[in-house]
């Protein structure tokens, strides 16, 4: 089983959830949890709102699911500006990013997903149309060759990403302001959860929707695939209810456990307490013990186990805690004293 695309927690967007794009809040205000990054927004859009000009470019950063995307079409939303989507993969060439910003038109919002995929070719063509709306194009080749400077229309870039570390300095000077998406609170995931229910009619109660929210590792994406999920086993097992009882019993079946870990979870942590006696051990050597890619394992699992504070990145590689063994069953491992003598 692939970790990614497989598992029900994945935090990854997968194309069942496409149907649940009228799941999106459409407005700031609608926007539940991530308070301090609404009111940022709110700063920003009324700003520019008032001084007519088109919004500063915005970076957001943070694990799958928490809403970069769903943030990049509020402020189109909230601008009332057309939204153009690509991805850093998706644009090969310089020439394909060119073509992309001649097209947009005054107060555009120009969304790239991935962003730290980006080529170093179309990068350098996406400087100067940041900082000074200029494209510069290279005419013929050789001693012939001249460089003509193209005026464009003032836009927006919207950029999101997973890993800011891999995003290059120049690039992240040219947003005017990059904010970080963190994990929900608990009475947030409720309220996401109560709300999806509500939009899917799906009939709960407050018993189930706390099941839920409890189990959704604080992001929104594994709320609503959770709810629909439960929202089978309550329809074939049941009358069609979210209770408690059944949100629990369906959690169960799919092996999720009380706060949220499933089975490749329980893999990587029992990896790092059996096999490496708790670490610190690299993040490499980890995937590899459990056959997946490191990637996977850093986007898909690690957050959430950074989050608990199950795991700790040291300068060594990842050592598991206290809580990891636990909340395992395991006996506490020995003082790091005792495990680590260097330090
Ligand atoms: N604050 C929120 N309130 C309600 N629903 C939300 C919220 N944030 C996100 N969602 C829902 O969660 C889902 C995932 O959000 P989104 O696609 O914006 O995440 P993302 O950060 O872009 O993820 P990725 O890194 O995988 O691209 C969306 O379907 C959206 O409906
Ligand atoms: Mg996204």
């Amino acid at each position: 089983m692939s970790v990614k695309e497989d598992r029900i927690l994945s935090p990854t967007s997968k194309s069942e959830d496409a149907k649940e794009l009228f799941l999106r809040p459409s407005k700031l205000v609608e926007m539940i949890g991530q308070n301090r990054v609404r009111e940022n927004l709110f700063i920003l859009i009324e700003a520019a709102r008032e001084r007519r000009e088109s919004l500063d470019h915005v970076l957001f950063y943070g694990p799958q699911g928490l809403g970069k995307t769903t943030l990049a079409h509020i402020l189109a939303n909230e601008m009332d500006a057309n939204i153009k989507i690509t991805s850093g993969p998706a644009i090969e060439r310089a020439g394909d990013l060119a073509a992309i910003v001649t097209n947009l038109q005054q107060g555009d919002l120009l969304f790239i997903d991935e962003i730290h995929r980006l080529g170093r070719a179309v990068e350098e063509i996406l400087y100067p149309a940041m900082e000074d709306f200029a494209l510069d194009l290279t005419i013929g080749k050789g001693p012939s060759a001249r460089s003509i400077r193209l005026q464009l229309p003032h836009f927006t870039v919207v950029g999101a990403t997973t890993r800011l570390a891999l995003v290059t300095s120049p690039l992240r000077a040219r947003f005017g302001a990059t904010y970080r998406l963190d994990f929900y609170d608990h009475e947030s995931m409720e309220t996401i959860v109560r709300r999806a229910a509500l939009i899917l009619a799906v009939e709960t109660d407050d018993g189930g929707i706390t099941e839920i929210a409890c189990r959704a590792r604080g992001t929104p994406r594994v709320a609503i695939r959770l709810l629909r999920r439960v929202r089978d086993f309550a329809q074939v097992r049941a009358n069609g209810k979210i209770s408690r009882k059944i949100a629990s019993d369906a959690l169960a079946l799919m092996e999720i456990d009380e706060l949220g870990l499933d089975d490749a979870d329980r893999m990587v942590l029992n990896s790092i307490i059996k096999k490496f006696s708790g670490g610190p051990v690299g993040l490499q050597t980890i995937a590899a013990s459990i056959s997946e890619e490191p990637d996977t394992v850093m986007d898909v699992v690690e957050p959430y186990l950074l989050q608990l504070g199950f795991i700790e990145r040291t300068s060594q590689g990842r050592v598991a805690t206290s809580l990891a063994y636990k909340h395992l069953g395991y006996d506490p491992p020995p003082p790091a004293q005792a495990r680590f003598p260097d330090i």
